[in-house]
């Protein structure tokens, strides 16, 4: 294996990949409505990675180092036949771990068919109990009652399962404490992610962030909660345990106190642009190589050639200013 780190010494160990950039959802905070309409050009089938291009690519970065995969989208489900994708990535030498972040809606459908491809951790985001706050977040008025049993469906099957909350000042910060005890009650880890200034529509500033300190007050005020050792180097979430059932609750803190100086991260974009940071304003095409024939040592190289340039630090650097000038991808084109 060739191991490589880039200019920060940082090594490269997980993988996200988008499989996707469409989604069922408009959450205002990733795809607002007034600029993902009816309209909006997404990607044609012909400009996304096939599951063959994106197995070729995840064993080079497997040789490189990469343990860790991810499946994001937009909303991974909408990609047709994801569980033969899962199948395929399960087989590759050194791949230790293999995630999916979802919406939940479709899992019904494809919990099951997923479980049997191998994959056994699903990460899923809901950002409020309450139906009217949760309808308005998604932009579609999906009930939170759906998500709620599909997290029971998948939790039943035998995954491993994480909540994503986004916490927004004045939006849903009503739900921190229900959304806690809900999850407590059934041992499932509720992370809360802190509202971050991804992509350049998404109406950020530091006004609209919970940080995590006021959240843990609010926490600790309600419950005895003890900080758990990190699962992984580099893991983005410190977590805690309630002391009197052992349950786990975390949280995500890209605002207050980034994680940029462990983060061994690398983005596949579904059009198969490669990015070295969740607010990087430009990727470098793979699929362009792939496609004009290149050799598997060929595109390692240009692979160890991006990631030993990288200097990215965004969120020890983020300012109002930044925040706003500097030009971003979208979070429903990179996941996240
Ligand atoms: P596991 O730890 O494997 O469960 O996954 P994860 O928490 O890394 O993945 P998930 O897709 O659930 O992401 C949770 C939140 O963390 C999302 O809001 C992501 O955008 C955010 N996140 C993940 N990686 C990074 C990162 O490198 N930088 C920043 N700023 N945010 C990140
Ligand atoms: N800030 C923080 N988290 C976000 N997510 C999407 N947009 C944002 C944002 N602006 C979360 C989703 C999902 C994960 C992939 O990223 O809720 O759980
Ligand atoms: Fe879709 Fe996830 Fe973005 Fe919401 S946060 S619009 S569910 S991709
Ligand atoms: Fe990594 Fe960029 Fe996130 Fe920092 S801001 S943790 S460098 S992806």
């Amino acid at each position: 294996m060739k191991a490589i780190t880039d200019k920060l010494g940082r090594p490269i160990r997980d993988l996200r990949i988008s499989v996707t950039d469409r989604c069922n959802f408009r959450c205002s905070y990733c795809m607002p409505k007034e600029i993902f309409g009816d309209d909006y050009a997404f990607l044609p089938k012909n400009e996304l990675l096939s599951f063959e291009e994106i197995e070729r690519l995840a064993k080079l970065f497997a040789s490189l180092g990469v343990k860790k995969l991810r499946l994001t989208g937009g909303e991974p489900l909408m990609r047709r036949d994801l569980p033969a994708l899962v199948s395929k990535l399960m087989k590759i030498d050194g791949i230790e771990d293999i995630g999916l972040t979802t919406n939940g809606v479709l899992l019904r459908q494809y919990a099951q068919p997923l479980y049997d491809a191998g994959l056994r951790r699903l990460n899923m985001s809901l950002d409020a109990l309450d139906p009217e706050i949760f309808g308005k977040l998604n932009g579609r008025g999906i009930k939170p009652d759906l998500i709620l049993a599909n997290i029971n469906h998948a939790q039943n099957i035998g995954f491993e399962i994480k909540v994503n909350m986004v916490v927004q000042k004045g939006v849903n910060e009503s739900e921190i404490l229900p959304m806690a005890a809900y999850f407590k009650e059934r041992g499932i880890v509720l992370r809360y992610i802190e509202f971050m200034d991804v992509g350049n529509d998404n109406g950020w500033s530091f006004k609209k962030v919970v940080t995590k300190k006021e959240i843990f007050d609010m926490l600790n005020a309600e419950y005895d909660i003890e900080p758990v050792e990190q699962d992984y180097y580099g893991e983005v979430a410190k977590r805690y345990r309630y002391k009197d059932n052992g349950a786990q609750v975390g949280f995500i803190t890209s605002v207050s106190e980034s994680f940029c100086s462990t983060c061994t991260r690398a983005r596949l974009s579904s059009e198969g642009k490669l990015y070295t940071c969740l607010f990087a304003s430009g990727g470098f095409d793979l699929r362009d190589l792939i496609r004009s024939g290149m050799s598997d040592e060929e595109l390692q190289d240009a692979i160890s050639g991006v990631w030993a340039n990288r200097g990215d630090r965004y969120s020890d650097e983020r300012t109002e200013q930044t925040a706003k000038n500097r030009k971003k991808i979208g979070m429903s084109y990179i996941g996240g």
